[in-house]
Order: C-alpha cells, then structure tokens, then sequence
C-alpha cells in the first residue's frame, strides 16, 4: 500500500543546514555581501586574542628544521618516498601552496594554508599533495599552533632543498592560517562534475578564460587568472589542451608566470630549478582513481584520488599522468636537467597513464633509477613544458646562460624561490624568525628605507594641522587625498597603503583617478618641508602628514556636525624612493572600480558589455580592505558626506552641507518621499526625484544606491538612517577610517 506514495524526497528533521536550494543557486548573480565575513574570528579555534609572532618566536627554528629534516628521509610504509626522500614531493607541495599567487588581485599565495581546503585541496594540479600534507601532520602536531600549516609547508620545501644540496635564500615565518575554504577568489569560470572523471577532459577542450587561439596577437587570458586551465596551477604539462605543442606551451608558461610577477629568467630558474628534483607519476590512467579529497569517502578522512592498483602508492603511483624523472640523480641539486635538455634531441611518447611526454631519441642517453624497484632504469623524461624552455627563443638564452653558469643559475633559483614562496606576506615586518633576509635588497618587496629620524609629538601633530588647515584645503580635498593613499591597501598580498608615500611617486601620481591629489600633496609637501626647516634631528614624512592632512579634515567635518572628536593618528610613515618603487608592479594596485571615490574606469569592457557590475568590483575593493559589511556602509556614508569623489562630481552626495559630517547620505538613500529613476539605459547613473514637486535633487551611481537597494547593505543604512544613527554613524566613521589608515602599518600592529 505504500508503494507509489513516498509524498517527501527525504526528510531532514533538524533543519539539515545549508541543505541546496541555497540563495546561491536561487539567486546566482545577487552580490554575495556576507563573502566580507568569511573567515572570521569566529572560524578561528585559537581565538582572537592569539598571538602568533610570539608563538612562533618561542620555536627554536633550527630544532624544527632538523626533525623537518629527519623526517625527509624517514621512509614510511602508507605512502613510501620515491628514492628514499621525501624532499621532490614536497618540494612540489611548498611551490603549488605558493603558486596560487597572482599579482592582478595578490590572492592566492602560500599565506594562509587555502591548499588544505577546497577547491584548491581538490584541484587536479594538486594531485597526491594531500598525502604531502598528511606526511608532516606529525611535525605539525609535534609544534601545534606554534607553527602554522602555512609556515611548516614553505619551511618543508625549504629544508627539502637544503638536504638535496640547494642553498637557499632565506625563510620568514609569519604565514597565519586560514580555517575555513575561500568562497570569494575567482579561479576562472569553468565547472565540471569533480565526480565524473571524464570530465577531466575539460582539459584538453577549449576553455572559457581564454581569449582568441594561442598564436593570435590578441591571445591572451582574462584577469585576474593566472592559470591556463581550471584546477591547474599553472599550465597544462602536456601543452595547451593537451596538445604536445612545445612553442604553445612557451606561450601559456610566459602569460602564467608573468601574472605570478615572474620575468623569463625568474620563470626559467623555477622550472629546471623544480625540475631538478623529484619524478612525475602516471602509472594508472586518470579514469581508474577515486574522488578528490573534498568529496572522497568518510573512511579516506581527507585523502583523496584512490588508486585501485596494486599497492595504490610507490612503484603504483599516478599523480599526473606522466611518468619519469627528469635527471640521473633526481635527489641532488646539479645542473643534469638543462644539460640532457640540450644535449638531447627528444621525442614523443606516451607513458604507462596515457600523457604525452618526451624521452631522448639517443639510446645511449643517460638513465634513472626506479624511485623504489632496485635495479631497474628508466629512460629520462621531459613534459612538453619543459621542452618549451628550449624552444622559446627567450626561454633559451635563459637556459644557454645557466647552462654556462651553474652559480648564476642557483643564485637565479634562490631569489626566485624565496620570491615564490614570500611574495603574497607584504611588507618585511611581517617575517618572523632567524632566516629573514633582512637587507633592502628585493625590489617585489616594495622596499621602504628604515626611518633616520625622530617621530613627531603631539604637539607637533597639533600644530601641523593647524599648519594643514591653514593652508585652505579643503576638507574634501584633504580627506580625498588621505584616503586615495591608504586605500591602495590589500590584504590579499598585503601590498599598497599610505606608508612610503607612494602618491607622489609614479605610478600612482599619474593615475587619473588620483588628479585631485596632486596640488593637495604639492601643499603637505610645502608644510612638511616648513616644518622639517625647524627641526633638529626630527622629521615629518610626506606619508606621515598625507595621512595627519586627512585626520585634521575629518576633525573638523565631525565639529561642524556637532559630533566632536579626535580621530587616532599614528606617527612613524617613512617616505619611500622612486628607484625603490617598481612601477609594473604597482600599476597591478590601479582600481577599475573604486566606489569610494565613485570611479569607474572609462569603457572597461566587461562593465560596459554587462560581464561583471560595478558594485562587485566594488565589494571586490571592501573585500581587499578587509572591511567588513558596517564598516563598508559607514566609510562610504562618511566619504560622500566629505564630498570625495575622484573627479569631484555630486554623485552620492545627498546633502548640502558638504564637508560636514551629516547622516543626510543614509537619510536620502532610504527616504519614502523620493524616488530614483536611472538616466541611461543601461542604469550606470540616475538621479533622484522629489515624488510630491517632480523636481530634480541629486544624482546617484551604482556605487551610491546599492547601498538602499542591496538587502544587507540597506540593513546596515537603516541604522545610520535612524533618528539616533548619527552619533552612531560618527563614531563608527572614525573607527573605520582610522583602520583604513593603519591597514599597512605592520610595524606598529600585529
Ligand atoms: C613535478 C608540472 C613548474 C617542482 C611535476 C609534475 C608535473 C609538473 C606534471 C609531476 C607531478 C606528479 O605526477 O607527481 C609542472 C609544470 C610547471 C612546473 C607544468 C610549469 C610550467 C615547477 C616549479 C617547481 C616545480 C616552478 C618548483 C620550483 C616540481 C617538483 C616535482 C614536480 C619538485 C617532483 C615532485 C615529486 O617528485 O613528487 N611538475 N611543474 N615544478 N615539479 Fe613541476
């Protein structure tokens, strides 16, 4: 009698939270405002109070590094090491963990441990790492919290390295984990199944970040990425879709890596400096493993890509497809990889997995151990990338150099390691421990010269903005000009900020969108120099006083409201050089969108053709500010209510009083009486009407209304809307504002 009636798919007494639909997949394109509060303090088993430099510092590093060390060579029967070392495998583990990194948006990067969470734990690319990470779990139990899965995987490929013969660099601690999966990094915007391997193939069809054929003179791949496929970290070892073309791979592996910041040398030094060590695995074809970590079964409690075949592991494995070593001696740091790659003519072949690959046309080429069967040899192998460094006529005077110059080229892989491997922790007092290269010496480090001089007082800090005011610039433009130089700022890569003063350094100053802070830094140049004329031993900085300028203004914008306070400044900004700013670099750190100073880049295709809204990039910009959704609402009221658009328009600025510190933002964008209408059509600006008169009183941008018409945003605007928002909205000004000024200050906070 009951079959056929079955009225429920599956009940889930007791909620079953986060069962789908979610609002994701009833509203995929809405603007995911909570993204801002993922990983938060709540996420964070150690608490707020945490302190991880101290924890660190109680590590005796070289202690850490010789039970790193021990274990490297320390065999075990779970997951063997090939040739009696576990340094390749990590090696490769530490380089996936960093090689996220890309300079468009500086996510990515080895600094929070994301390789331990999906999707990155799952990715293709990072086949057999989760056993890398399992391997060492011992180590990191041994040091707990003192020691961030981050830190212990950069310091893992490290000591890997050092025991195969490698000199290495340097090694900074300093990496904080992350402990939930980023939900907000874009990787591109192809999907598949994970559970359905065939659809591995997606990677040798066309994907969609790609545009035109590679060859065309437009080829090229869309920003923010820097991976040629979905799931790879870089590129396809088998050639673009897996089409063994060498001189295609060239060109894949120099549009990746230049958007991981490395040049041709960098990029080669990383390849035959990688390569050097470890073997590839194919053993088993791709269709044969198991689910990836994130959705292996219970009972693999993590571990994913089952392998059926005889033990799973060792002389079974498959990792990549592709099988071999690329050197004789594939656990010693010597230059065998460049020379057979030159010394050989390769040819195609397929491994025991299927993947294209190379072996020496020359039998008598040299030969490589088994990793784990004694006595057998196998013949060398090279991947079509790998090939591609000799084909490319830029890769090659690269390699011809190293192959004359082994020094050169372990100096080269060095510095392009400890590169790698830093590049997305920012400014040098974040680095921790006894190995920290402390010298001025690396230009991606955005060097800043140590300070020569005494930090002003307080009654110098009072004095300069009486001096600043005294100049009659405005409150907008002071505010303006503060804020355009602390909101380079992102956390992503801790890059940017008002530190150095970089405003009035290219490439900054030329920026169209900073033209309103040109004669406002020529007038704080004039007072700081005034003021520096008097002193003996004691100095303000241009940085400095940009950031003072912006205190003063915002001062007395919350006087005029009737809000009086003082906004917190926090001495000690040294100027930076021109010589030492890399303009390529910082150029990356150029908004397309910048709601708070209601900037849209002119015609910027994927706005203009509707592919992204300027409100994302714009929740994109809050994110890298590491605002959350309060302090996001109440720094944009506060900045309309100071009049501190780019180009000095009245959009958003709902008020006559300017310059005032007013709620009348909040007031206007929730207000019943007054309606908006847009005034193109495609809703880029509109303006607002008076519902009773008809007539016109302000003009708006995306940037302005979605905070009345996006839900979350709204809930916050009704709070500083209220009757007794204001005061509320003052304080929660300054609070915001002054965060944002202090956002790079690593040598002050923690
Ligand atoms: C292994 C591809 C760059 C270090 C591998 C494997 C592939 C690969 C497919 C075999 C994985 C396996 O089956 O176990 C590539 C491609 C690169 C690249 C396409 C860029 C064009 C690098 C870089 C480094 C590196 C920059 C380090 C600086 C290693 C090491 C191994 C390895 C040490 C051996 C791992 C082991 O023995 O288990 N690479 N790689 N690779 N790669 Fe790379």
């Amino acid at each position: 009698e009951m079959q056929g009636k079955c009225p429920f798919g599956g009940d889930r007494i007791g909620g079953a939270v986060g069962s789908p639909p979610t609002l994701s997949d009833w509203y995929p394109n809405r603007l995911k405002v909570e993204l801002l509060h993922q990983n938060g303090p709540q996420a964070n088993p150690l608490g707020e109070d945490f302190d991880y430099k101290a924890a660190f510092e109680t590590l005796d590093l070289d202690a850490v590094k010789q039970d790193i060390k021990v274990f490297l060579t320390t065999s075990v029967a779970w997951w063997p090491s090939d040739y009696g070392n576990y340094g390749p495998q990590m090696i490769r583990m530490a380089w996936h963990a960093a090689g996220t990194y890309r300079i468009a948006d500086g996510r990515g990067g080895a600094g929070e441990a994301l390789q331990r969470f999906a999707p990155i734990n799952s990715w293709w690319d990072n086949g057999n790492t989760d056993k890398s990470r399992r391997l060492i779990w011992p180590i990191k139990q041994k040091y707990g919290s003192a020691l961030s899965w981050g830190d212990l995987m950069v310091l893992t490929g490290n000591c890997a390295l050092e025991i195969m013969g490698f000199p290495t660099y340097g090694y900074a601690g300093g990496r904080q984990d992350a402990w939930e999966a980023d939900n907000a990094t874009y990787w591109g915007p192809e999907i598949w199944d994970p559970n359905d391997v065939s659809s591995f193939d997606s990677m040798v069809t066309r994907d969609k970040r790609w545009r035109g054929q590679n060859g065309d003179a437009d080829y090229d791949l869309e920003n923010p990425l820097a991976a040629s496929h979905q799931a790879l970290i870089y590129v396809n070892p088998e050639g673009p879709y897996a089409n063994g073309d060498p001189m295609g791979s060239a060109r894949d592996i120099r549009t990746t890596f230049t958007r991981m910041a490395m040049n041709d040398e960098e990029t080669v030094a990383l390849i035959a400096g990688g390569h050097a060590f470890g073997k590839s695995h194919g053993m088993v074809s791709a269709d044969q493993v198991g689910p990836p970590p994130e959705i292996a079964p219970m009972e693999a409690m993590g571990l994913g890509w089952h392998n059926p075949k005889g033990t799973g592991f060792a002389q079974y494995t498959m990792t990549n497809g592709i099988e071999g070593s690329w050197t004789p001696n594939p656990t010693q740091w010597d230059n065998a990889y460049l020379e057979n790659l030159f010394k050989f003519e390769w040819v195609q072949t397929k491994s025991p997995a299927g993947a294209s690959q190379w072996t020496p046309a020359d039998p008598d080429a040299p030969k490589t151990p088994d990793a784990h069967l004694p006595g057998q040899m196998h013949g060398l192998m090279m991947m079509t990338s790998d090939i591609a460094l000799k084909v490319d006529p830029d890769y090659r005077k690269v390699c011809e150099k190293f192959l004359n110059d082994f020094d050169a080229f372990t100096l080269a892989f060095s510095k392009a390691w400890y590169k790698l491997t830093h590049r997305d922790m920012g400014p040098k007092e974040r680095y921790l421990g006894p190995e920290v290269k402390l010298e001025n010496d690396l230009l991606w480090q955005d060097p800043i010269p140590p300070r020569d001089h005494d930090l002003i007082d307080d009654g110098d800090v009072a004095a300069l903005k009486r001096d600043i005011l005294a100049t009659g610039l405005s409150v907008s433009d002071l505010a303006f000009t503060a804020f355009s130089a602390a909101s380079t700022y992102r956390d992503s890569d801790k890059r940017g900020g008002a530190n150095g003063g970089r405003l009035a350094l290219a490439p900054q100053k030329d920026w169209s969108i900073n033209r309103r802070t040109v004669p406002v830094v020529t007038a704080l140049q004039q007072v700081a120099d005034a003021f520096n004329e008097r002193q003996v031993g004691k100095r303000v900085s241009l940085a400095d006083l940009i950031v003072l300028g912006g205190c003063a203004a915002v001062e007395r914008a919350l006087a005029d409201g009737g809000h009086p306070a003082t906004v917190p400044f926090t001495p000690g900004r040294v100027d930076t050089r021109q010589d030492l700013t890399d303009i390529e670099m910082f150029t990356w750190l150029k908004p397309v969108v910048d709601g708070f100073r209601n900037y849209v880049a002119d015609n910027y295709a994927p706005i203009t053709s509707g592919r992204v809204s300027p409100e994302e990039l714009f929740l994109d910009k809050a994110y890298l500010l590491s605002l959350t959704a309060p302090e996001w609402v109440a720094l944009v009221g506060g900045l309309r209510a100071l009049g501190a658009n780019h180009d000095g328009s009245k959009h958003g600025i709902f008020t006559d009083r300017v310059g005032v510190l007013s709620n009348d933002f909040f007031v206007s964008l929730t207000s019943v009486d007054l309606e908006w209408r847009k005034t193109d059509p495609k809703g880029m600006t509109f303006e607002l009407v008076d519902r009773a008169s008809g007539a016109a009183k302000f003009t708006a941008t995306r940037c302005d209304l979605v905070f009345g018409s996006n839900a979350q945003l709204r809930s916050v605007a009704e709070v500083y809307a209220g009757s007794d928002g204001e005061a509320r909205f003052a304080k929660d000004f300054v609070k915001v504002w002054d965060k944002v000024m202090m956002l790079d200050r690593y040598d002050v906070r923690s």
